[in-house]
C-alpha cells in the first residue's frame, strides 16, 4: 500500500495584496533549500502573477492541464535547480468558475505528480470564491495570511466562517504579514482568534509573522524571490523560521498524512 508523504498547504487570505504569493514562493524557496522536494502551484485562476514575481514565461500552465492539452510535468517550471513552480494563466472565465467534475479531473491529473513532493503548496486567490473554497477544501493544512489592517481581519474571519460551516473544517494556521513589531504581531492575531473562538468556537493557531520588509518590495521589483536576493533580510529570517516551523509539523503530521492522497477530492 502506497503510503503518502506529501504535505499540502493552501494560502488563502480574504484581502488582496496582503503577500500570499510572496510567501509561497519564498518558503517553497526555504523548504527547497534545505532538502525538501517542494511544489508551488498557482491557483490564483483570476488574477495569475507567479510567474510576474519570478520573471519567468511559462509555456504551459495550468489550465493546459485541465483541458488536456498537456502533461502535467510538461508545464512544470523549475527554479534554482530544483524547486518546482506549476504555473497559472490569468483570466480565462470559464475557469475561474470550475464545476465539481472539472475540479475531479484536476485532481486525477495531478495526484500522480504530487506523488513526488514533500510539500506542495497552492497559492489561491484572494476572497472566498468557489474554486478557492474548493481548493483549500483539498488540502491537508491552510495557512490564512493577515495584516494588521482592519479590513483583513473581517475579510479572514468570513473566510473561516464559511470553510467551517460549508465544509467544517475547523483547523487554521495563521501567518501575520507586514508587521511592525512583536506586539503588533500578537495583537492582530488575538482579534482574529478572539472572534473565531467567540462566535464560531473556532481556535486558529499561529503560525509565526513576517515583518515589514523594504526588501521585499526591491526583490519584486528584481522579479526574484526574497530569499535568493536578501536571504538575510529580516522579512528573509521571518520566512526562513516560518519554514522550519512547517518542517516541524509536516513531521508531526505523517502518520495522519499516510492515509491520504496529496489532495483529497473536493465535495461537490
Ligand atoms: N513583508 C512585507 N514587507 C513589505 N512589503 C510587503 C510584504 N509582504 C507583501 N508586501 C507588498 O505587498 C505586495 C503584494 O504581495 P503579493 O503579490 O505577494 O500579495 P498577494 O496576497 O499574493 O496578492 P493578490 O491577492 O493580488 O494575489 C508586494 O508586491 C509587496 O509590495
Ligand atoms: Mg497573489
Amino acid at each position: 500500500m502506497r503510503t503518502n508523504m506529501t504535505l499540502s498547504v493552501a494560502i488563502m487570505s480574504g484581502k488582496g495584496g496582503v503577500g500570499k504569493t510572496n510567501i509561497s514562493l519564498n518558503l517553497g524557496c526555504a523548504l527547497h533549500q534545505a532538502g525538501f522536494r517542494t511544489l508551488l502551484m498557482d491557483c490564483d485562476l483570476g488574477l495569475a502573477n507567479l510567474d510576474v514575481l519570478l520573471g519567468i514565461a511559462p509555456e504551459g500552465n495550468l489550465q493546459d492541464v485541465l483541458l488536456g492539452n498537456a502533461a502535467v510535468d510538461d508545464v512544470l517550471h523549475t527554479v534554482d535547480n530544483g524547486f518546482e513552480v506549476l504555473p497559472a494563466a490569468s483570466g480565462v472565465p470559464e475557469l475561474i468558475d470550475m464545476d465539481a467534475d472539472m475540479r475531479s479531473l484536476l485532481l486525477d491529473r495531478l495526484e500522480p505528480t504530487l506523488d513526488n513532493y514533500d510539500f506542495v503548496f497552492l497559492d489561491l486567490g484572494a476572497g472566498i470564491n468557489d474554486v478557492v473554497q474548493a481548493f483549500a477544501s483539498m488540502v491537508a493544512l491552510r495557512i490564512i495570511v493577515i495584516t494588521p489592517e482592519p479590513t483583513s481581519l473581517t475579510d479572514s474571519y468570513a473566510i473561516i466562517k464559511v470553510m467551517s460551516s460549508r465544509y467544517n473544517i475547523r483547523d487554521f494556521m495563521v501567518l501575520v504579514n507586514q508587521t511592525e513589531s512583536k506586539k503588533e504581531e500578537q495583537y492582530t492575531f488575538a482579534r482574529l482568534h478572539g472572534a473565531c473562538k467567540r462566535f464560531l468556537g473556532i481556535e486558529p493557531v499561529l503560525l509565526g509573522a513576517v515583518r515589514n520588509d523594504r526588501k521585499l518590495v526591491d526583490a519584486v521589483r528584481r522579479q526574484e524571490p526574497l530569499l535568493r536576493c536578501f536571504p538575510g533580510s529580516p522579512a528573509g529570517q521571518d520566512l526562513q523560521a516560518v519554514a522550519a516551523r512547517l518542517q516541524q509539523i509536516r513531521m508531526n503530521m505523517l502518520d495522519w498524512l499516510a492515509d491520504r492522497p496529496p489532495l483529497t477530492a473536493p465535495l461537490p
